[in-house]
């Protein structure tokens, strides 16, 4: 009777047995793919199984291009890994020994270019604010030819296209911007550009000429604040046209020479004037734009003229970006929101436009 309940135990036992290892070997056989290519790259079973339990048979091939990758757990598990770029970590991880945080950075920002090499100064371009994807190749071959700029310079810069001479590689400017249009020695207007909604100004607020009515509007604000502050203001020079602005450049260049006119005054197409959203503004009584710098006017407007949606545009310091000396009493309307970032962080609309409009 013993005897046979044991009999019938071990049967039973080896029954369950035999199934288990039947299931198993099932499972094996199921997760048995590229097993053996898996092995001969360098993985242990252990890896392998880890494997099965996060790639698909598409992304296990993808794998399989590349050398044994001993941080495969930290890069799959990595908070910013994204399956769709397995490909480019494992090409840059293959290729380069930088952190997996820099490579799942750099691949995750589409910054990752096989022809490119990613040293110390690239990876902290790519890191720096207001960087722009676009720009690399003219960010390297610019540190390239100023090797003691910083990596705030260099995309500084190349942003504002430092890189290019003044009035080369110029283009047409992207008028659909509106107020965020540019206009600079990059930019430039066709003569035929006249905006479409250009108002008289009123003798209260200036000399008879004309402005962008949008940009008219939020000056007659900034002016009557000003004003019950104690502060008089006077819109000098608005709009100029191309011809207008043709004859102020020349006479310049006639006076003064070719190479200083264009430290102060715009090529015809060139000014911002023709957008009718900047204006000269002085305060009432001065005789000259040049006596504006020293005037209480000005120092309001220093601190106001953003909450209005005006910019300093051609600040103290920043002419090599500008291209322009300093002018106290050239503004440019872009709207509030551009010029409280403009003012809060210290930008030229140069810097701006780059970053904050044309990528858009
Ligand atoms: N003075 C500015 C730069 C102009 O001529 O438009
Ligand atoms: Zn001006």
């Amino acid at each position: 009777m013993k005897k046979i309940t044991i009999f019938i135990i071990i049967i039973v036992i080896g029954v369950i047995g035999f199934l288990v290892l039947n299931k198993v070997q099932n499972k094996n056989e199921e997760n048995k793919y590229r097993y053996n290519d898996l092995t001969k790259v360098g993985y242990n079973d252990d890896e392998i199984n880890y494997i099965y339990s996060k790639l698909d048979e598409s992304n296990i091939n993808i794998l399989l291009r590349y050398s044994y990758q001993k941080e495969l757990k930290n890069l799959l598990e990595h908070k910013d890994f994204k399956m769709n770029n397995l490909n480019n970590y494992l090409e840059m991880k293959d290729k380069i020994t930088i952190d997996l945080d820099d490579i799942i950075y750099i691949v995750n920002d589409n910054s990752y270019k096989e022809d490119i090499t990613y040293n110390e100064f690239v990876i902290s371009m790519i890191k720096e604010e207001y960087y722009l994807k676009d720009r690399l190749d003219r960010y390297i071959d610019y540190h390239t030819k100023n090797t003691k700029k910083t990596v705030k310079e260099v995309i500084q810069n190349v942003n504002a296209n430092l890189d290019y001479e003044f009035y080369t590689n110029t283009s047409s400017t992207d008028t659909s911007k509106g107020t965020l249009m540019i206009v600079n020695k990059y930019y430039k207007l066709d003569e035929s550009y006249v905006p479409d909604d250009l108002v008289d100004v009123e003798s209260k607020y200036g000399a008879n000429k004309q402005m962008s009515k949008v940009a008219y509007e939020a000056f007659i604000e900034l002016f009557n604040d000003a004003q019950k502050q104690g502060y008089n203001l006077y819109i000098a020079s608005p709009y100029r046209s191309y011809q207008y602005q043709t004859t102020l450049y020349n006479n310049y260049v006639k006076s003064d020479g070719k190479k200083n006119a264009d430290t102060y005054s715009a090529r015809p197409g060139y000014s911002e004037h023709q957008t009718g959203l900047a204006a000269d503004v002085m305060a009432r009584g001065n005789s000259s734009l040049n006596e504006f710098e020293n005037t209480k006017e000005f120092k309001w407007m220093k601190k106001n003229a953003y909450k209005y949606g005006f910019i300093l545009r051609y600040p103290e310091n920043k002419e090599y970006i500008t291209g322009y000396i300093y002018e106290p009493w050239h503004y440019r309307y872009v709207g509030k929101e551009a010029a409280k970032t403009i003012y809060e962080k210290n930008l030229t609309y140069e810097e701006y436009y780059a970053y904050y409009v044309d990528k858009k």
